[in-house]
Parts: C-alpha cells; sequence; structure tokens
C-alpha cells in the first residue's frame, strides 16, 4: 500500500481501514485507538452507509476490531469509543480476545432528553490489553477542582490534604472534563471530530515517545495529530483523507492548543485557579504538603453552580 500522506513519525493511506489492517504485520502496535461511525445515519464526506442493520454494523465492527487485536503486540492497549449501546456487545466480543481494564465514562451530552428514557450522557471508552497487564501505563493526574469565581478548592479530601500526590489527583473512570466539542477557534472542523485533551490523555496513559499508535478511522485526524506532536509513530486509515493532511501541513493551533492542556495536567493547580486565588488574597502554594494551603471556596456563588465548578472550562 502506498501512503497518501508520510511525514517522518507517521503514515496515512487513503483506504478501506480493513485493507490496511490486513496489510499491517501482526503484534506492531502499542496502542489502537477506534472512533467508528455510530451507525446513527449520519452524513461523512466518506458517504460511508452509516445506518446499517445493527446485525450488519455489530459484523462489521467485529471485523475490524479483531484486525486491530491482531495487530497489538503484547501488553499493548486498545481504546475504543462508541455509545454504550455498541460497546457493550463490541466489549465482550474484545473480552474473548484481550484482558478488559476500563470501561471509562466520558461524561458528555450528546443528544436531547428524550421521553420516557433517561437522559444520555456519557460516551463509552472501552480499555482493553493484550496479554495480562499493560507495558505501558502513564495515567495523567489531574488538578483539584476549584471554584471558578475564587479559585477556592470545591473539596476538602477527608482532611488528607498533606498526603496528596502534588502532582496532581489520581484519574478516575469518569471523565468530567472533556468539551464536547473544540475550543471555538477550532470549530472550522468536521464536527465528529473529538478534542484533543481526550486523544492526549489516551496517548499519553498508554504509549511512550517512539511508541506505534494505530488509528484506523482518522476523521480529521486528532490521533496523528497529538501523536505527531507528542513523538509517537502513527499509522491510520481514512476514506476521505483532505481534512487530515491540510490540519498535520498547519499545526500551529494544534500544537498551542496542546501546550494549553500540557499545562493544566499533573499538577494540583492550573495557572487559572491560582491566578483567581492570588486575586482573592490567598496564600499561595502548589503543595498541598504545606498546612497554610487551605483555600477551600467560600463563594456563595459556589452551592448553586456546584455541578459545574467540577468541570474544567476548555
Ligand atoms: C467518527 S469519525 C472519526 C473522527 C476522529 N476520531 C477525529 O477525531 O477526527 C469516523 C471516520 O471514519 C471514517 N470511516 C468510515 N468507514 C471507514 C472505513 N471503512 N475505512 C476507513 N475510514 C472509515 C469516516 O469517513 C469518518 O471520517
Amino acid at each position: 500500500m502506498i501512503p497518501i500522506l508520510r511525514t517522518p513519525l507517521g503514515e496515512l493511506y487513503q483506504a478501506d481501514c480493513l485493507t490496511l489492517l490486513k496489510a499491517l504485520e501482526p503484534e506492531t502496535v502499542d496502542l489502537a485507538f477506534a472512533d467508528p461511525p455510530f451507525n446513527l445515519g449520519k452524513q461523512y464526506s466518506s458517504n460511508i452507509n452509516d445506518a446499517r442493520a445493527s446485525h450488519d454494523y455489530l459484523d462489521w465492527c467485529k471485523i475490524w476490531l479483531d484486525g486491530m487485536s491482531r495487530a497489538l503486540k503484547p501488553g499493548a492497549s486498545l481504546f475504543l469509543w462508541n455509545l454504550p449501546k455498541w460497546n457493550l456487545p463490541l466489549g465482550t466480543f474484545l473480552a474473548e480476545r484481550l484482558t478488559f481494564r476500563h470501561w471509562i465514562a466520558v461524561d458528555i451530552k450528546y443528544s436531547l432528553p428524550i421521553s420516557g428514557r433517561l437522559y444520555p450522557s456519557h460516551y463509552s471508552l472501552l480499555y482493553f490489553v493484550k496479554g495480562g497487564k499493560p507495558t505501558i501505563f502513564h495515567p495523567d493526574r489531574l488538578p483539584v477542582p476549584c471554584c471558578r469565581h475564587c479559585g477556592g478548592e470545591l473539596r476538602d479530601y477527608g482532611g488528607y490534604k498533606d498526603k496528596m500526590n502534588p502532582k496532581g489527583v489520581n484519574i478516575s473512570d469518569v471523565w468530567t472534563d472533556i468539551p464536547p466539542v473544540r475550543h471555538a477557534k477550532y470549530k472550522k472542523r468536521e464536527a465528529n471530530g473529538l478534542s484533543l485533551r481526550l486523544m492526549d490523555r489516551i496517548v499519553a496513559m498508554a504509549s511512550d515517545p517512539s511508541s506505534v499508535v494505530l488509528d484506523p478511522f482518522g476523521g480529521s485526524g486528532t490521533t496523528y495529530v497529538v501523536a505527531e506532536l507528542t513523538g509517537r509513530r502513527w499509522i491510520g486509515s481514512e476514506l476521505d483523507c483532505s481534512a487530515i493532511i491540510q490540519r498535520i501541513e498547519s499545526l500551529e493551533a494544534d500544537r498551542d492548543h496542546l501546550l494549553q492542556i500540557h499545562a493544566n495536567k499533573n499538577t494540583l493547580f492550573t495557572a487559572a485557579d491560582l491566578e483567581r486565588q492570588r486575586k482573592a488574597g490567598r496564600i499561595l502554594s502548589t503543595d498541598y504538603r504545606f498546612p497554610e494551603t487551605n483555600a477551600t471556596c467560600v463563594c456563595p456563588a459556589s452551592e448553586e453552580a456546584q455541578p459545574d465548578l467540577f468541570r474544567a472550562s476548555s
């Protein structure tokens, strides 16, 4: 196969992913991620049929999941992004080949409330590993949730703040800080593109610089951009590669955005929260081991705004 785009780190094929997956050498990939069409009858620029019968859709997914599993090195990770409805049967299928690690609930509202149903509010991110345990596992640490108004902390951690890791809070399997759409300046891209923060978190967790990252459903190229900017090798396919080529050829906006994301992870406080605390006249320290750093929010606005205060702003 001949790539339509090659960089020093990556190769992009304008091809059906089944063709690429068949051509890949087995056990060559460190991290495989897939964000396939969800069979919701959506119109894609590649004109695929996104309204198949359920069994047809699942059969098709199983073919490429099988190919992705085959491509994983022992100890490599596979992540599958989809609606809970599809990830339930697909997770069962994957569990016959790989070891289940997590069902990560990513809290994003993606449809209007439907009468007689619960409000669909999370995407499922399945995380599997080939073999017993992952070779690479570096989960990001997150800043403590702070009040948007005064910068004060929203939780007291049961009086054990001094025991907390100065690099931030352990990440759980419920992610509430992933934005549904890109920041306004990135909106011109196709609406089906994932957030850079989500892909960065996955790539950071399950790969190292020079690892090989595979994504068979390129879309607007979010996975390849993160891989390219963080020094991973990458390989991908997409039926219509025009948006990806354009994006990879001008990485400046994505680079700036990723730098911002990196500045706000693996730290106890974001720069914005520290600035809010400074303005509110609080004692500043980025390390909870200093007991005077106890700036719990007492803002009157915080109570009614509570659910939103736990979310990051971009
Ligand atoms: C949900 S989008 C992926 C978005 C991507 N994660 C991003 O952040 O931009 C799914 C993509 O899969 C592509 N696609 C669908 N069937 C495909 C196939 N058989 N081979 C390769 N790509 C395919 C579609 O054209 C669409 O762009």
